[in-house]
Formats: C-alpha cells, sequence, structure tokens
C-alpha cells in the first residue's frame, strides 16, 4: 500500500468514529509513524508503507480509535508556536489559553521594568515558557500541586532554555510564593464532575486533578481570588481563564475578592467569554512576606 492509500483509509477509520479533522489527524499520526515533517510527508505520498512501519501505524491508529487524545499518543502538542512535550500527566494545552500569555505581554508593555509573574497550576509549563519566551526580562513562578505534572514542566524549560527565569514551585495555589508578584495568571481546573462525565471521551484520559473544580466547578477560582489580592503588588493584574458557564460566578467572586477594582471579560476565538482580567488598585494590598 502506498503512503496515500493508508492515509485516506486511516481518515476513513477516524471519521467514521466521529473524529473531527480526520485527515489532518491521520496525516499527523502517519508523520510521527515515518519521522517526516509536512514536506516530506507530501513529497513521499506514492511510497510503499509496509512491515514494520506499518505494524507502528496501526498500533497508534488503534489507540486513537479508543479516544486517546492524539497530543498522548505523539506526546507532544504545540503551544504559542513552541513545541511542548505532553504525557497524560499533564492537560493538553488548549489553543484559548494562548489569550492569557497574549494579555500578559499586553500588560508586560506598559512596564519598563522587568515583572514577575505567578503562573498557577502550571501543568506542562506552557503558559509559563511562552511568557518567559516571549519577555526576556521576566521572572515567573510556576506553582503545581502536581509533582509529575511539574516533573513535565521541568523537561519543557530546559527544551526552551528558559529554566533559569521559570522557577517551578510545589504546592497549593500562591502559598509557596516567597515575593509578590506583577501578575497572577492561571487556567485553573474548573468543571464539575458531572460535566466531566458528559465530556469528550479524550477528555477523560486528562489528569482529574487539571479538571475538576469542586461540585460547582468554582472552588479553585473561590481561593484563588481570595488568595491573589495578598500576594499582587498594587497595580497588578490577574488574569484568568473561566468557563463560560460560570461568567456570574466569576463576576460575584470577583466583586468579593477584588473590592472596587477595575475587571474585564473577554471573548475567545469562537466568541464564548472565556478570560478574566482584574487590575488591582494602585493602594498598598497587605501581603503575607
Ligand atoms: C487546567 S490545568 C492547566 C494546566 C496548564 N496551565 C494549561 O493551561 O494547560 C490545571 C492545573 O492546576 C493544577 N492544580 C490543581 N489544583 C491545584 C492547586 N490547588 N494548586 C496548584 N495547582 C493546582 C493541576 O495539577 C493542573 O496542572
Amino acid at each position: 500500500m502506498t503512503l496515500r492509500h493508508v492515509w485516506l483509509s486511516a481518515q476513513r477509520q477516524l471519521s467514521d468514529q466521529g473524529i473531527c479533522d480526520a485527515w489532518l489527524e491521520a496525516e499527523v499520526l502517519l508523520r510521527h509513524t515515518l519521522s517526516l515533517d509536512r514536506a516530506g510527508f507530501f513529497a513521499s505520498l506514492s511510497q510503499k508503507v509496509e512491515g514494520k512501519t506499518r505494524e507502528s501505524f496501526e498500533k497508534l491508529m488503534s489507540r486513537r480509535l479508543t479516544r486517546e487524545p492524539l497530543a498522548y499518543i505523539t506526546g507532544h502538542r504545540e503551544f504559542f508556536s513552541l513545541d511542548l512535550k505532553i504525557t497524560p500527566d499533564v492537560l493538553i494545552p488548549r489553543q484559548e489559553t494562548e489569550l492569557l500569555v497574549e494579555a500578559v505581554i499586553e500588560y508586560a508593555k506598559t512596564h519598563t521594568r522587568p515583572i514577575t509573574i505567578a503562573d498557577v497550576g502550571t501543568g506542562s509549563g506552557c503558559i509559563a515558557i511562552a511568557i518567559a519566551v516571549a519577555l526576556p526580562s521576566a521572572t515567573v513562578l510556576a506553582t503545581d500541586l502536581s509533582p509529575r505534572a511539574l516533573n513535565i514542566a521541568q523537561g519543557n524549560c530546559l527544551k526552551h532554555h528558559v529554566e533559569d527565569r521559570v522557577h517551578l514551585l510545589e504546592g497549593d495555589l500562591l502559598n509557596v510564593l516567597d515575593r509578590p508578584v506583577d501578575v497572577v495568571v492561571s487556567n485553573p481546573p474548573y468543571l464539575t464532575p458531572a460535566e466531566i462525565q458528559t465530556s469528550k471521551e479524550e477528555v477523560k484520559h486528562e489528569p482529574q486533578i487539571a479538571l475538576l473544580g469542586g461540585q460547582e466547578g468554582i472552588d479553585i477560582l473561590a481561593k484563588l481570588f481570595n488568595d491573589a489580592p495578598r500576594y499582587l503588588k498594587p497595580g497588578g493584574l490577574l488574569c484568568v481563564e473561566i468557563d463560560p458557564r460560570r461568567v456570574d460566578a466569576t463576576r460575584s467572586l470577583v466583586q468579593e475578592g477584588f473590592a472596587g477594582c477595575r475587571y474585564e471579560i473577554n471573548q475567545d476565538l469562537v466568541g464564548v467569554e472565556r478570560i478574566l482580567k482584574v487590575w488591582t488598585t494602585e493602594r498598598p494590598t497587605q501581603a503575607p512576606f
């Protein structure tokens, strides 16, 4: 069978299982098996794919057909144009999360001095690393409760040469910080148990600790909003990815934790409210340091 035939047959199988973008997923799995870049893939469509190569590809296909996420099979995901190592120990970075990185870069432009950023629940390190690469004078304190996630983040920091400026800290939310910060950025777990149950099969492969935000989906958000004012410098920014289904609950939590502060909730690329930004007031907060 030629590569073209294998590709077409894989597309059919994936699409019969209801997998979107079957042509792209089949291409990515084939390129991963054959270690080919895109140009090499299209230049090899008339080559034969047989023997061990074919067997290896079929194994990957059967994993994908049981709805294991593509990124866990290939071990990679691109985020903010950076290639990251991804394993089932970490959430697979989502495209909408890139908006958090853009918001922090935007904030940094308004400062001439180097800024310090806390990335709460860093997972693969995607947000922390993208910020550190984009802002060469910034320091990032990246926290996570999961030592396994921090291990993956560590590898990604080394890969992108930001290990000197991204400090990985194991602990609960902001409690492990040793200094006040200019920005708190976070994509916290925000699903309820019922929402996880009714999510796509792929989501159920992701770590519970990265998904579950308590019975109402807002436990971690509530704690973060309660703690953040004490860790943020005056004139700082809190920037959080939220569940669009909980915009009202989010607004109430902001009004409690950040009374009098300006905030806005921005839409993501598909037009749903996703990114919360809160600017702290100039008056000094009571820091726990
Ligand atoms: C939704 S994932 C986000 C991962 C990554 N920042 C991203 O955007 O892809 C949430 C992360 O928060 C971590 N986490 C959950 N509870 C936490 C807590 N109380 N303190 C710190 N990290 C926590 C999880 O281990 C997981 O890595």
